[in-house]
């Protein structure tokens, strides 16, 4: 059995990944940690019927782990991802801290000096249908953020087929649920301010995701192509809905760009192209870890991919748990849910 602790336990992203392991076939769950509920167990924290036994972070029995998630807020996340290393454990972080390639980048958007700008190195921007054989490898595994992981998927294919037109923006206009913030409450996550409300937020360069978004593209499309990104949050609490905007360098049909995202895809079982006439929505993807593209040809170089995914599933614990699974050469959709 592999042996894996869990981070942040009684966070959104944490429960759902502890609520993987506990039936995946080849885990052993060893601890998990919360500092609020250190010495209680997980269900002080939500309604489950699970016995997971909470520990402040400082007594995370590392050397007891092959494999850890962290579950944490960015910078919260580094000193676990160091000590885990140090203890040789492999990490999964679910963070920004290791997304970015670069430590400058990262204190630029993040506004936090990097506390382990050796590790970036190391660390792999992991979505198995991407780059599985790097993500096979690395012993920490960057997991994207949700909205990258929505519009990066939804562009792969034309990406790399080098059909983007240069110079052209891409435009992702991207909705979440409330729980792609977590569960700290604050003002903007208030029911009263959240529900029967559409409300754009961090337009223009200022939500951090768009950094990881620029970096795919540039990295998987060789292209400098500007992202114009607007994130809105609705009034539910998960699913995710990108809808994007592109210009090709040529001109396609709506059968051949159709082909061309089924093979891109073919051999990865999380990712599902709807056919011709059918649009991706959040009810698509609600409580899976799948990942529903449909794309629409409005002229023939141009065209609307709709991209859905849920935040908490491909978008955060799902594609951690699946990332893990390709780490450890497990069957890549082991516990994970369609
Ligand atoms: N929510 C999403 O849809 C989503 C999607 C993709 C990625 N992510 C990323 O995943 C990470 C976790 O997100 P989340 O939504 O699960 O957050 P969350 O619901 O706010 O949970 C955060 C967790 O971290 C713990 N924590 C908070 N501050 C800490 C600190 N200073 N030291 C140690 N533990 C601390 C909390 O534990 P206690 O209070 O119990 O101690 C809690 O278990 C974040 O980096 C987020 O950006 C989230």
């Amino acid at each position: 059995m592999i042996r894996v602790g869990v981070f942040g336990a009684t966070g959104y992203t944490g429960l759902e990944v502890i609520r993987r392991l506990r039936h995946h076939t080849a885990v052993e769950l060893t601890f998990a940690t919360s500092e609020t509920y250190a010495g209680q167990n997980l269900s002080r924290a939500y309604p489950v019927g699970w016995d997971v036994p909470l520990v402040p972070s400082a007594d995370a029995p590392l050397d007891a782990v092959d494999a850890v998630f962290c579950c944490l807020p960015h910078a919260a996340s580094m000193p676990s991802v160091i000590r885990a290393r140090e203890a040789g454990a492999r990490v999964i972080d679910l963070s920004a801290d290791f997304r970015l390639r670069d430590a400058a980048t990262y204190q630029r958007w993040y506004g936090v000096t990097h506390a382990a700008p050796h590790l970036l190195e190391d660390a792999v921007y992991g979505i198995p249908e991407i780059n599985r054989n790097a993500v096979r490898q690395t012993d920490i595994l960057a997991n994207p953020g949700c909205y990258p992981t929505s519009v990066i998927l939804g562009l792969y294919p034309l990406l790399k087929t080098n059909l983007l037109a240069e110079n052209t923006p891409i435009i992702a206009d991207s909705k979440s649920g409330v729980s792609g913030a977590g569960r700290k409450p604050s003002l903007k996550t208030h029911f009263v301010e959240v529900n029967e409300n559409l409300s754009p937020y961090n337009i223009g360069r200022a939500h951090r995701h768009l950094a990881e978004m620029e970096q795919a593209v540039e990295r998987w499309g060789h292209t400098s192509a500007p992202v114009i990104f607007s994130p809105h949050l609705v009034p539910i609490s998960r699913g995710m809905l990108s809808t994007i905007y592109v210009s090709l360098n040529q001109n396609i049909t709506e059968e051949a760009v159709l082909s061309l995202y089924g093979s891109v895809f073919a051999a990865s079982p999380m990712v599902r192209i709807l056919p011709a006439g059918e649009l991706a929505s959040f009810a698509h993807t609600r409580r899976t870890d799948t990942a529903v593209i449909s794309v629409t040809v409005v002229r023939p170089r141009q065209l609307i991919v709709c991209a859905s995914i849920d935040n908490l599933g491909k978008g955060a614990a799902g594609q951690a748990v699946q990332n893990f699974n390709v780490m450890f050469g497990l069957d890549e959709t082991e516990s994970l849910y369609f």
